[in-house]
């Protein structure tokens, strides 16, 4: 009997210890017609595998306030308008929490369909301007990720998470 609250009180307690160490990473991203998604749920996958505690959000989920409960982000929005990122609800809370990225460690993914990948850099510009530390190459593709696109969302997310 006390040897059995013994060991509930040290597993509890090991369980809360873990729960500590491991990093917490948000997936956030916005997806029309499922491409972005692809490659979000592969970065979360990557981060999973690498033993972070994982949340897939969307952006009307996150904000300047939440944004530090999180070690690392990923954000995942695909070009829209032209060469922009989605304006109603990507750019309106990337623009919000834009001040609370200095020293942050995110990511940043998406798909694109005509151009040459001009949003991304943008986008990857707005982030090192705010002093982002971008964990690792972001990842595009053309429409629907590819098994290497696939593969490197992956790695992003394990990169994330370390
Ligand atoms: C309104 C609209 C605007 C777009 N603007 C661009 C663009 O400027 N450059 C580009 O390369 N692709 C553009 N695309 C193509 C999308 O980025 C592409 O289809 C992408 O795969 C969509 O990703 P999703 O499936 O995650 O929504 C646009 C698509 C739509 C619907």
């Amino acid at each position: 009997m006390y040897g059995l609250t013994w060991v509930t009180l040290l597993n509890n307690r090991m369980a809360g210890e873990w729960r500590k160490i491991m990093s917490k990473v948000a997936v956030v991203f916005w997806s029309q017609t499922g491409n972005t998604e692809a490659l979000a749920n592969a970065v979360a996958d990557g981060a999973k595998s690498a033993g972070a505690e994982v949340s897939v959000l969307g952006f009307g989920d996150i904000n300047s306030s939440n944004i530090d409960s999180y070690d690392a982000i990923a954000f995942g929005c695909p070009a829209m308008g032209a060469e922009q990122l989605e304006e109603t609800e990507v750019d309106p809370v990337f623009t919000e929490i834009e001040s609370s990225l200095s020293g942050k460690k995110i990511a940043l993914f998406g798909s694109y369909g005509w151009g040459s990948g001009e949003w991304m850099e943008e986008w990857e510009n707005r982030a090192k301007t705010a002093g982002a530390n971008l964990a690792g190459a972001s990842v595009i593709c053309n429409e629907a990720p590819d098994d290497d696109a696939l593969a490197n969302a992956k790695k992003l997310g394990e990169t994330l998470a370390a």
